[in-house]
């Protein structure tokens, strides 16, 4: 998978891409991610990338030109079928990002992520560009470079052969509509707070039941809006 990300900032992304599992994923060749510096596409002298709004208001919006030359050439870059790329717009105004969703993402060859910044971008980007619009959460950050790291973050550890342990996407929240059961390490004891008897009994069967009840129960108790869907 390409992932392209268009922003104004790419050196707040860079720290992310270069740690860890997505250091590894791209160590290893399970995702190409590019970053885009906006201000090479404008065709302004100054590199300017916004203008104030039309009908006047606070703040600045980002203009069309140069989103729409930098989608095109990372299209034409791409060169993927259509069916098999999405341009994706960070905003508050989106669909909600969850991890049905992002697994929906895993399937496609290109993504292209648009940051937005200021006010965000002139309303055509969002008609005539962008096929999906995503936010992280009913909260404004200041620009969409976060959220493009919270997205690739969780897109990249779903893609195949990036985890070692296929097992950990297996049995992770969310999978079934359930959290996850409680986990313990060593030591057994710690000041006083004691790890469940049964974990430490080898019985892998009853170890399963009373995770899956957990998972149940705590899922009642913390997000009973789950068990609804
Ligand atoms: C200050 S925000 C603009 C908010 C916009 N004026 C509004 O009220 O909907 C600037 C940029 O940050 C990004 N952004 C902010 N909050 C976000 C969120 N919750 N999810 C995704 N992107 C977000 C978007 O790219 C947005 O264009």
């Amino acid at each position: 998978m390409r992932i392209d990300i268009l922003t104004i900032f790419p050196g707040m992304c860079m720290p992310i891409i270069e740690e860890s599992i997505i250091k590894r994923a791209r160590e290893k060749g399970k995702v190409r991610i590019l970053m885009h510096n906006l201000r090479d596409y404008s065709s302004d002298k100054h590199k300017k990338v916004d203008d104030r709004p039309f009908g006047g208001g606070s703040g600045m919006v980002m203009t069309p030109q140069p989103i729409f030359e930098a989608v095109e050439a990372l299209v034409r870059q791409g060169n993927v079928e259509s069916a098999k790329r999405r341009v994706v717009l960070l905003t508050p105004q989106g669909t909600r990002l969850d991890q049905k969703r992002i697994k929906r993402f895993t399937k496609y060859k290109q993504l292209i992520l648009i940051c937005g910044r200021y006010e965000g971008v002139d309303e055509r980007v969002r008609t005539s560009l962008v096929d999906d619009e995503i936010s992280i959460g009913d909260y404004v950050l200041t620009g969409g470079e976060l959220p493009a790291m919270v997205f690739v973050d969780c897109l990249v550890r779903l893609l195949p052969g990036v985890l070692g342990d296929k097992n950990s996407l297996k049995f992770e929240s969310f999978e079934g509509n359930l959290l996850e059961y409680p986990h313990y390490t060593r030591p057994a004891a710690f000041r006083g707070l004691e790890v469940p008897n049964l974990l430490l009994s080898g019985d892998h069967s009853h170890i399963e039941a009373w995770r899956k009840e957990q998972a149940l129960k705590r899922t009642k108790r913390k997000r009973p809006d789950l068990l609804k869907q």
